[in-house]
């Protein structure tokens, strides 16, 4: 099965709703009540709850102890959330401005332009309006621009915005390449973590045939800001997810924790890292990919950098050997991330229903 090669009805960018000056927004991005992002969430509530922030810096050095600290930090931010933000992570801050520089020129260049790269479902390669091909579906308040760095057979310049300037190809790839560097790293700690060799989860990604890329989210001013969202809940299909947000903007990012929507504070330069679905099969459910959405809001945009580490989209994906047992059997049949992901591709987020929906009806084995 295939995504078809075209979109279900014409395309309208959300950016060309949010900059007509209409006080409203039309009915196709108005949520059903319960999934709006108000009045109320867990943060409103209790302030100052956000998810943990873990300083990397100490993986870096000589110190041995500084570094068990930081393996058990991202342990406990694994099992106890799913979702961490890190900081000293080795990127250049000046790097991760760059790159949020050019991509915010890139959406702030004429339509015309940007039209040069407008995608299909097919691949979602390109210039984009919405996650999914159901027609008449509610769709999420966003533009984004996706595009592939690995395998270096899918990574294609052609596709990748040749402006702002020649320059912005340069920035891409050098962000890519830390991107890919980190996440190499974080593999490690959590393949440890879980109890299995350091390279376990990088070899059962492909060792150094991974897939990595990058979506680039634009979240235009919405007018109605309570009825919509920049993006619906969901859980990322892939390995792990390294995020750049915003971090001057206050509504974002939310996750779901224990129930209740949490607001994500980035702090200055920091990654958010989330575990997307193909470890949380790979673990067998040890760690768990975690729900998120997106809030906008009506005083200004915002952009969001995501970068995925995913596994060879040809692999068979299945719960590590060493973490099925008796008690605990495996809790997902294994499956390609090229299966995998139709998903998501024809059906938009729906927060965690596929990945619950693989597990055995049978299986009484719900960890937290
Ligand atoms: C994503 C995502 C969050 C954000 O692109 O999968 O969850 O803050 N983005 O843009
Ligand atoms: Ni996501």
């Amino acid at each position: 099965m295939n995504c078809p090669s075209d979109w279900p009805e014409p395309i309208v960018r959300v950016q060309d709703l949010s900059e007509s000056g209409q006080p409203t927004i039309p009915d196709r991005y108005v949520k059903p009540p319960l999934e709006r992002p108000r009045p109320v969430t867990n943060s409103d509530l209790l302030g100052d709850v956000n998810i943990p922030l873990i300083d990397l810096g100490g993986m870096f050095g000589d110190d041995e102890d500084a570094k068990r600290s930081i393996i058990k930090q991202v342990c406990a931010a694994c099992r106890d959330w799913g979702f961490f933000q890190v900081v000293n992570h080795g990127v250049r801050p000046q790097l991760m401005d760059r790159a949020r520089e050019v991509w915010r020129q890139f959406f702030h260049l004429p339509m015309e332009m940007k039209q040069v790269y407008a995608n299909s479902p097919k691949t979602y390669e390109g210039y984009g309006s919405r996650l999914g091909v159901q027609k008449g579906a509610i769709l999420d308040w966003n533009d984004y621009y996706f595009l592939h760095y690995l395998p270096a057979r899918l990574k294609d310049h052609a596709k990748w915005p040749a402006m702002p300037e020649s320059l912005s190809r340069e920035v891409i790839e050098d962000y890519s390449a830390e991107l890919v560097k980190l996440g190499g790293g974080l593999m490690k700690i959590l393949s440890m973590n879980l109890g299995l060799g350091e390279e376990y989860l990088q070899n059962a990604f492909g060792g150094e045939n991974i897939g990595a890329c990058l979506r680039v989210n634009f979240y235009p001013k919405c007018p109605q800001p309570d009825l919509a969202l920049g993006l619906s809940s969901h859980s990322d299909p892939g390995g792990m997810t390294l995020l750049l947000a915003d971090d001057h903007v206050t509504a974002g990012l939310q996750v779901l924790k224990n129930n209740a929507w949490i607001n994500v504070k980035p702090a200055p330069h920091a990654f958010i890292v989330n575990i997307g679905d193909q470890i949380q099969v790979l673990s067998n459910a040890v760690y768990r990919s975690v729900e998120h959405r997106v809030m906008v809001n009506s005083e200004g945009e915002r952009l969001s950098l995501a970068f995925f580490y995913n596994p060879k989209s040809d692999l068979l994906i299945q719960p590590a050997k060493e973490l099925v047992t008796a008690e605990r059997p495996a809790l997902y049949p294994p499956m390609t991330f090229d299966q995998y992901r139709l998903f998501i591709r024809t059906r938009g987020p729906q927060g965690k229903s596929q990945v619950d929906s693989l597990r055995p009806a049978t299986s009484s084995c719900e960890s937290s």
